[in-house]
């Protein structure tokens, strides 16, 4: 079986104890940080931004995985590079040239993701899948953590597994917003590499527990 990385979303860490939930994630099974970044205008919210993602980075000794929700990301992706992203996602919706975009970002040296809105087909991507790193499947409405699992998301897995196939493509699929160990071992049959968790980890009693049995349900 393959190794399903479980990444833990920062939103819903405590933020006046950043360092401290930071080690925590450096400690655990975990395999990602997931860091939110939103502009208040591609979606409706604001989270935090590059002061807080350097002092994140200064604690964090695993692999960054940075989630765009802003309009017009082009502007930033040497800014997130500098700041020690690995990986870097920008949503399909917020892009009017894709294909540049994910050069750009491969030229600084990252992984490059696209992300879908609920709303948006997979068969959207089939002209660029071959360039895509990762898939982000939103499995909620971008902006907020602890909503919600939208069930269609299995049947959009299934298709973009099914493209990444026919294509010969490397890409892998992660998805993000209301993953819970109820849904998640479903989303792994049907295609899913990378899980996102917020709001399940973090406000879960012992997330370093939860970490760990959410990797051994998926061994
Ligand atoms: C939503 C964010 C998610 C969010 C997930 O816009 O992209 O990464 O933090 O949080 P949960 O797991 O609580 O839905
Ligand atoms: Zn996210």
């Amino acid at each position: 079986m393959k190794d399903i990385l479980i990444a833990p979303s920062v939103l819903a860490a405590d933020f006046a104890n950043l360092q401290r939930d930071i080690e925590m994630i450096n400690s655990s099974e975990a395999d990602w940080f997931h860091i939110d970044i939103m502009d208040g205008v591609f979606v409706p919210n604001i989270s935090f931004g590059m002061p807080v993602l350097e002092a994140i980075a200064k604690h964090a000794k695993k692999t960054i995985d940075v989630h765009l929700m802003i309009v017009d990301p082009d502007r930033y992706i040497k800014t997130f590079a500098t700041l020690g992203a690995n990986v870097l996602t920008v949503h399909y919706e917020a892009c009017a040239h894709l294909h540049r975009t994910l050069q750009a970002i491969k030229a600084e040296g990252m992984k490059a993701g696209v992300a879908l809105n609920p709303h948006t087909p997979i068969a959207l991507l089939e002209n660029v899948i071959q360039d895509i790193d990762l898939v982000c499947i939103m499995s909620v409405n971008p902006g907020f953590g602890g909503q919600s699992f939208i069930e269609n998301t299995y049947k959009k897995v299934s298709q973009l597994k099914e493209l990444i196939v026919k294509n010969n493509a490397n890409t892998i699929i992660e998805i993000d917003g209301g993953v819970t160990s109820k849904n998640a071992k479903q989303l792994v049959e049907v295609g899913a590499d990378v899980l996102v968790a917020g709001n399940f980890v973090f406000k879960s009693e012992n997330p370093i527990e939860t970490i760990s049995a959410m990797k051994k349900l998926l061994k």
